[in-house]
């Protein structure tokens, strides 16, 4: 599938442009390479649950790296956080391999069945079937997560899966006191986890979610995580997991076979990277759209002089770049293997430069003048997590089900709790998913193609200093980490970065979402003026940042303020 590139934006950027034009603000060389030579010689991790915090260090103490304690934190979220992540979803990282000054991509999405049948999530009238689309077994792709860990542990980790899963299954088998976020996913998804027994059998108990104090044990999943330890990728894709999972799906109406399991792939691919003011930014490529339209956004912004502009002023062009890079991201991204798509153009600065011009001085440009959502606001229902190990290591994972507690359905005997990631393709051409967002024939669903993605882990090297940084929250996720780009580049330290205050514009619907904070009145009555709709949206994403300040060489690692039950810890 190949689509028209917007050659004229193109060309208005060669006829027009400013790249280049602010090269004095923008003089310092990237410094990617500046930090090869050393190591922090200590570590940080910053994740969602304190737990998954300590099981990293657990596996960093029995002589792991930053991927080992990767595979300790996400499979130990797979068991403290299942509304966020798990075993039965997946996830994407953005790695820095110090032995051998290596940036790597690891996408462990997952893809649909073989058997996917559009049809499937139409109503009889040819409406979206929202149903099916999120709930229940054909609401969920074929999980990536499992071989992902495996990818990290047999390629960049020390360690063998049994000691790097320990944590993870010994707390499932043990138990622990799930969080007031678990416990209100679990009520807030009563009615629904009711319909299927095993889901029922996992988070209820007679019918109810757990209480704050209960201990709350998954020994289905820890034996789930045992045979994935012992036996690696055969573990899960094939034999006794793989044949219930099958049975599971196939019995409450879905359509896997065990082939879908056993042809799933890992795929590494080339992050994207931009540089920005100094700063190499190195980030998720297609089937996410989070590294292209952040790159996109900061191409968009490397034309103005940002230091020299006020609150609205800069607003209004982080908005407008906004705007134009959710556009494409509606046009034109989808999974790589499937689509062919122009990212020579999307991520060209002159491309960036006519995009610019388009850009009026002092007034909004109404999405509809330049081409269509709904917006609902996003349970921040996925989870990411940032590591440095003391060798300079890096990761940067953000992993999920999709929507709060996925599909809500748990197969039979396995403990695994299926995503519902299926809605994040365009199953119905031009409506919305459950994130507001639009998709073209290149994010349409096909047998064993990756759904995209908005997940945008990402590392981001300066001059001094170096950020691990990403974020949850649906098509939120690209403006979060965005600014949270952007504030560390402003000299914010992790926990000013996680804590920063955000907003949120997705081209459609045409409304800026704001977060409680971000803009002082006058800021809002300016941006009103200027044809913005602002509106307060609540729930924002989760942010987890491990910053390395080079010149001293300590490190500083921060959990999102929004959520205490994380932890950020550097030892
Ligand atoms: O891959 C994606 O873009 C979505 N499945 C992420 C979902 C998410 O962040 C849920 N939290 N709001």
């Amino acid at each position: 599938m190949r689509f028209a590139p917007r050659w004229d934006v193109l060309l208005l950027g060669f006829l027009l442009g400013t790249s280049g034009a602010f090269a004095a603000d923008n003089p310092t060389p990237s410094t990617h390479e500046a930090q090869l030579a050393q190591r922090p010689g200590h570590a940080g991790i910053a994740s969602a649950n304190a737990l998954a915090t300590e099981a990293g260090f657990e596996v960093l103490s029995k002589g792991g790296n930053a991927f080992d304690a990767a595979i300790a934190v996400a499979s130990t979220l797979s068991v403290v956080e299942p509304e966020s992540s798990g075993i039965g979803g997946g996830f994407m990282a953005t790695m820095y391999v110090a032995s051998g000054h290596r940036d790597v991509f690891v996408d462990a999405r997952e893809t649909a069945p073989a058997a996917i049948n559009p049809k499937d999530y139409l109503n009889p009238d040819g409406t979206p079937n929202r149903d099916t689309a999120l709930k229940g077994p054909l609401s969920a792709g074929i999980p990536g997560e499992p071989a992902g860990l495996v990818w990290l542990a047999k390629h960049y980790g020390k360690l063998p899966l049994t000691v790097s899963l320990a944590p993870a299954i010994r707390t499932a088998r043990d138990g622990f006191k799930p969080d007031s976020r678990l416990i209100g996913s679990i009520q807030e998804e009563r009615e629904n986890i009711q319909r299927w027994p095993a889901s029922a059998a996992k988070f209820l108990t007679n019918g109810n979610a757990p209480i704050a104090g209960d201990i709350w044990r998954d020994p289905e999943q820890a034996h789930t995580l045992e045979l994935l330890a012992q036996y690696g990728d055969s573990g899960f894709y094939s034999g006794e997991t793989a044949q219930k999972l099958v049975d599971a799906v196939r019995a409450a109406g879905g359509n896997w076979t065990l082939k879908d399991l056993s042809s799933y792939r890992v795929r590494e691919r080339a992050p994207i990277t931009v540089d920005y003011r100094g700063y190499k930014i190195i980030t998720a490529p297609p089937p996410s759209s989070g590294g292209v339209a952040i790159a996109e956004i900061l191409n968009i912004l490397s034309g103005f002089d940002m230091s020299k502009l006020d609150q609205v002023q800069r607003t209004h062009l982080v908005i407008e770049s906004m705007r134009r890079a959710f556009r494409d991201h509606n046009d034109y991204l989808g999974d790589p293997d499937f689509v062919k798509m122009p990212l020579d153009m999307l991520l060209s600065p002159y491309y960036a430069d006519g995009l610019r011009q388009t850009i009026l001085p002092d007034k909004a440009t109404p999405s509809s003048m330049l081409a269509p959502s709904s917006g609902q606001d996003p349970g921040m229902h996925t989870t990411h997590f940032s590591i440095i190990d003391a060798d300079g290591n890096m990761v940067a994972i953000t992993s999920t089900v999709n929507y709060v507690l996925g599909s809500t359905f748990v197969a039979q005997g396995t403990g695994v709790l299926l995503n519902d990631e299926m809605d994040d393709f365009a199953l119905v051409p031009n409506k919305p998913n459950v994130y507001g967002l639009l998709g073209s024939k290149a994010n349409a669903p096909e047998p064993g193609k990756r759904m995209l993605s908005s997940m945008s882990p990402s590392l981001v090297i300066g001059p001094d200093r170096t950020a691990v940084i990403g974020s949850p929250g649906g098509s939120t996720i690209i403006t979060q980490v965005l600014e949270g780009i952007l504030a560390f580049i402003d000299g914010g330290d992790a926990h000013q970065v996680a804590a920063h205050k955000r907003f949120h514009h997705q081209y459609m619907p045409d409304v800026v979402t704001v977060e409680a904070g971000a803009f002082d009145p006058a800021t809002s009555d300016a941006l009103t003026r200027m044809g913005y709709t602002l509106k307060t949206r609540d729930s924002w994403g989760f942010m987890n940042v491990v910053i390395w300040d080079r010149r001293t060489n300590k490190l500083d690692a921060a959990s999102d303020p929004r959520r205490p039950d994380g932890l950020g810890k550097v030892q």
